[in-house]
Parts: structure tokens; C-alpha cells; sequence
């Protein structure tokens, strides 16, 4: 019977090249969709404002503050006009898990003292006159009412302080910081997706998108504003804006949904939405791990009996399953004493026979494949939306190897796609199967560690009051 159970969900996650196809088209058809009109689509996407991007003239020093993934990092960046001339101090640390449910006061009064910390750490004068500039990652859904400031639409990924939402985001911190006594202005309020993308543009300018694949999933892309239909009449100089899809909130009904992924959704903080979030972000896929894991004990003795440990719902915290899913996923030893252990010490299943470790590597396999190939089919809905997919580049010869594709630089970030190989391999595939390999070859995706918090501050400097490249 559970054989029967794995090979249930084998099929139910089946992705096939043609349905991931159909993925990439509902993703291009859903993002004109949100382009067009307030609410026509799941997908949200919003204006950032951010209509420059860093191109490594920038100079100054600005500071950055990530909120969002599973760090929470302050940071000062020291830009010299030129991209060699970079220099940066950075402070990370686990945000206090009762600060993301609790009032709103507490958690930015945690972020500002962060940031005093550091600003006492270094060398500039907290005192001085000067008042100095801040780049603000805020990884939620915001509607942004200019490239500073934007109201907190939800809370995703575990967050939970309803006081804040419908709240003008920038401007709490704001008066934090004042009420800190630091004299701070926060020149960029964004999303972790488009700090990713400021940066990466900054190291490779044919960067055109930044995707996020960690604790949640998003990405952003340059839009041209002609194609923003929603904001009529909006003009920029660069005739370009990025906007955030916040496609974690992104629904197809191609996408191959299993009983799990209807209880997890049913039972998680934010029921019926974030869809495409709940198969591929690391919040979700352990808890997906464990339901099957939980069903198959239930449906067999080869588990021996059923362990409490399994039946709680994100037993180990949030997000806290995948990296074990992951090291489960990748042990290469025969006898799968890595798997062993993890059962033992992490998920209190003591001694399971060989034949079940296998069945749990091979549940994890089924679960970030699904993920990672879906993922890779949201990244080609972009390349096919902004016509970078191939379907209509130039044909200099009669063959497909003759096409002539600009090069397409991707940022991707998260600890999903950084730290679990397994994930990363079978999203480079699925790309390569959608695309074909002539194409695939052109998409360059580059990791920038560590880069949305940057990529604040370079948009700090790139969108300076003081900035004379900006006058
Ligand atoms: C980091 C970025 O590297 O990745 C953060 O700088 C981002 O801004 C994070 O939120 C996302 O990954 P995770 O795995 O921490 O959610
Ligand atoms: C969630 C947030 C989104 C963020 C993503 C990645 O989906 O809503 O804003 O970019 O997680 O951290």
C-alpha cells in the first residue's frame, strides 16, 4: 500500500515538459492580465517606481535594511563611482520569532536599534548633520505610492502583526528612527525581489529580472510603462519600471495540486492564497514531506506506528523541515545513515528499516522536483512576456542554432536555490527542456548572494535627493 501512496503521488506531481508549457503561457497570460487592471489577475503586479536601475557610477555611503527572509540584515555600503570601488559592513541575525506576531512597535523598534548598532559601530558620527540615506528591503506585498514610501497589503510567509497592515510601511520606520534619534531618511522602500535586481544590474547590465526562491518565492522584471495599462499616462525618463509580480500569489490550473498541497493550504496562516508559493517555497515544502511521510505510516506498518511528531502540522517551525528535506534528499551514503539521524534526532522516528528511508529520499525527490520545475516555468512566463524566450528572435539561418538571442541575465537568490543542489539542478533542467538548448544557452541565471539588502542601498544611491547623476 505504500508503494501505492508513492506512486499516487507520483502521478498527482507529474510535470511533464508539455504541461510546464502550459505553466509558462498562463504565467504570460496572468501577468498581462495584472498589467491591465487593478485586481484582473492573481498576480499582483505592482509599480515599485524603481524606473533606474544602479549602473556602478553611484558614490557615497548608504545604508540597506532586509526584512523579510529567513536573516534580517542592516548594512552599510560604501560606493566610490566606479564597480570595483565597493565596500561593504555587514550584520545579520534570525529575526525573534515572537517579534513577527507580535505589535508592529516591537519589531521596528528591534530593526532601528539594529541599525543604530551599526551606525555606532562605524565610522560615521550618529550626530552628524548630515543627514544619510537608506535603502529599506521590505519583502511583503506593498502597494507603493512612490519609490519611498506604500501601504503593507498583507502579511505572507509566517508574519502575522495585523496592526500594520494598511499601514504606510517607510513611514513607521520613519519615526522610529526619529524617535531613535537617528537622523536617517529611508530614500527606497522595496521588495527583496528588486533589491536582488539592483544589484545584479549593477554587476551585469543585460540583468532584465531578479526571482526570489527561499523561505517564499517572488520575482520582479523591467517592464516598459507603455506596457503598464493599469497606470495610463505614466511617464518615466528611462520609459521603464520595475515591477514586482509577487508571483507567489500566481494560480494556474496546469499546476498538478495533490490532496497534500489542499490540507497544507487549508491548515497553513493564510488559506486560498499564495498558491504557487505553497509548492515551491522552502516555508512549505518539508510540511509537504512530512503529510506524505504521515499518510504513508498510516497506510502501512513499514513505518511502524504512527509518530506524533508527524501528525502536528509545520511541527518544526516554520521553514525548518525543508533543510532537512534537503539533506535527506542529497545523502549518497548506502545505507542512508544521514536520513537515519535526521528521522531520529530531528523527527523523533527512531530506527526505520532501510526500505522506508528510501521511500522518504524518494518523496523528498518527488516534491522539490515538482517545485523546482515549476519554479523554472514561472522564470520562462517572464522570458516570454518580455519576448526573450526565443519565440521571436531573429532567424538569421534556416536552423534553430542560427537564431540570434540577445543574452539574458536572470538575478536569483534565496536559500532554496542556493543551498539545496538537488533543487538547483532540477530547475536548471526544467529550463533547458522548455527552452530547448539554442535558447537556454542566452539565460544566464547569476546568484547575488546576499544581494536584495545591497541592492537597497545602491537604490538608495541611485535614487539619492543628493544624487547629481539623479538631477
Ligand atoms: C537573501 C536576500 O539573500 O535572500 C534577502 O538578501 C532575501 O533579501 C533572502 O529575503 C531570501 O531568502 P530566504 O531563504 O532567506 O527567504
Ligand atoms: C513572499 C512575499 C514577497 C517576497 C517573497 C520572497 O512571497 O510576499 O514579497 O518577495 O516572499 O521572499
Amino acid at each position: 500500500r505504500v508503494v501505492g501512496v508513492l506512486k499516487e503521488l507520483e502521478e498527482s506531481c507529474e510535470t511533464t515538459v508539455g504541461r510546464l508549457r502550459q505553466v509558462v503561457d498562463a504565467m504570460a497570460v496572468e501577468m498581462h492580465a495584472g498589467l491591465a487592471s487593478e485586481g484582473g489577475s492573481k498576480l499582483k503586479m505592482l509599480l515599485t517606481f524603481v524606473d533606474n536601475l544602479p549602473s556602478g557610477s553611484e558614490k557615497g555611503t548608504f545604508y540597506g535594511l532586509d526584512l523579510g527572509g529567513t536573516n534580517f540584515r542592516v548594512l552599510r555600503v560604501e560606493l566610490g563611482g566606479q564597480r570595483s570601488s565597493f565596500d561593504r559592513d555587514v550584520a545579520q541575525q534570525a529575526i525573534p520569532p515572537r517579534l513577527m506576531t507580535g505589535r508592529s512597535e516591537d519589531l521596528f523598534d528591534f530593526i532601528a536599534s539594529s541599525l543604530q548598532h551599526l551606525v555606532e559601530k562605524g565610522n560615521d558620527s550618529e550626530q552628524s548633520p548630515i543627514i544619510k540615506e537608506l535603502g529599506f528591503t521590505f519583502s511583503f506585498p506593498v502597494k507603493q505610492t512612490s519609490v519611498s514610501s506604500g501601504i503593507l497589503i498583507k502579511w505572507t510567509k509566517g508574519f502575522a502583526i495585523t496592526d500594520m497592515v494598511g499601514k504606510e510601511v517607510a513611514g513607521v520606520l520613519q519615526q522610529t528612527l526619529a524617535r531613535k534619534g537617528l537622523n536617517m531618511q529611508v530614500a527606497v522602500l522595496v521588495n527583496n525581489t528588486v533589491g536582488t535586481l539592483a544589484l545584479g544590474h549593477y554587476h551585469d547590465a543585460d540583468t532584465v529580472a531578479a526571482v526570489i526562491i527561499g523561505t517564499g518565492t517572488n520575482a520582479c522584471y523591467w517592464e516598459r510603462t507603455d506596457a503598464i495599462i493599469k497606470c495610463q499616462g505614466l511617464l518615466t525618463t528611462s520609459g521603464g519600471m520595475v515591477v514586482n509580480m509577487e508571483w507567489g500569489n500566481f494560480w494556474s490550473s496546469h499546476m498538478p495540486r495533490t490532496s497534500y498541497d489542499i490540507e497544507l493550504d487549508a491548515e497553513s496562516p493564510n488559506p486560498n492564497d499564495q498558491g504557487f508559493e505553497k509548492m515551491i517555497s522552502g516555508m512549505y515544502l518539508g510540511d509537504i514531506v512530512r503529510r506524505v511521510i504521515l499518510r504513508m505510516s498510516q497506510e502501512s506498518d513499514v513505518f511502524g506506528p504512527v509518530f506524533s511528531s508527524l501528525s502536528v502540522p509545520f511541527a518544526l517551525g516554520y521553514a525548518s523541515m525543508t533543510p532537512l528535506m534537503a539533506a535527506m534528499h542529497e545523502d549518497d551514503s548506502p545505507e542512508l545513515t544521514k536520513v537515519a539521524r535526521i528521522l531520529k534526532d530531528d523527527l523523533k522516528i527512531p530506527d526505520l528499516p532501510l526500505k522506508a528511508r528510501k521511500l522518504v529520499v524518494k518523496v523528498c525527490d518527488v516534491v522539490a522536483r515538482r517545485a523546482a520545475r515549476l519554479a523554472a516555468a514561472g522564470i520562462v512566463g517572464i522570458l516570454k512576456k518580455i519576448g526573450r524566450d526565443g519565440s521571436g528572435c531573429i532567424r538569421v539561418g534556416r536552423t534553430r542554432s542560427d537564431t540570434k538571442m540577445r543574452r539574458t541575465v536572470v538575478a536569483i537568490e534565496g536559500s532554496l536555490y542556493t543551498q539545496y543542489t538537488m533543487f538547483r539542478e532540477y530547475l536548471h533542467e526544467a529550463l533547458h527542456e522548455i527552452l530547448g538548448e539554442d535558447i537556454a544557452q542566452h539565460v544566464i541565471l547569476k546568484v547575488t548572494e546576499d544581494g536584495s539588502g545591497t541592492g537597497a542601498a545602491l537604490l538608495a544611491a541611485s535614487h539619492s535627493s543628493k544624487s547629481v547623476d539623479n538631477v
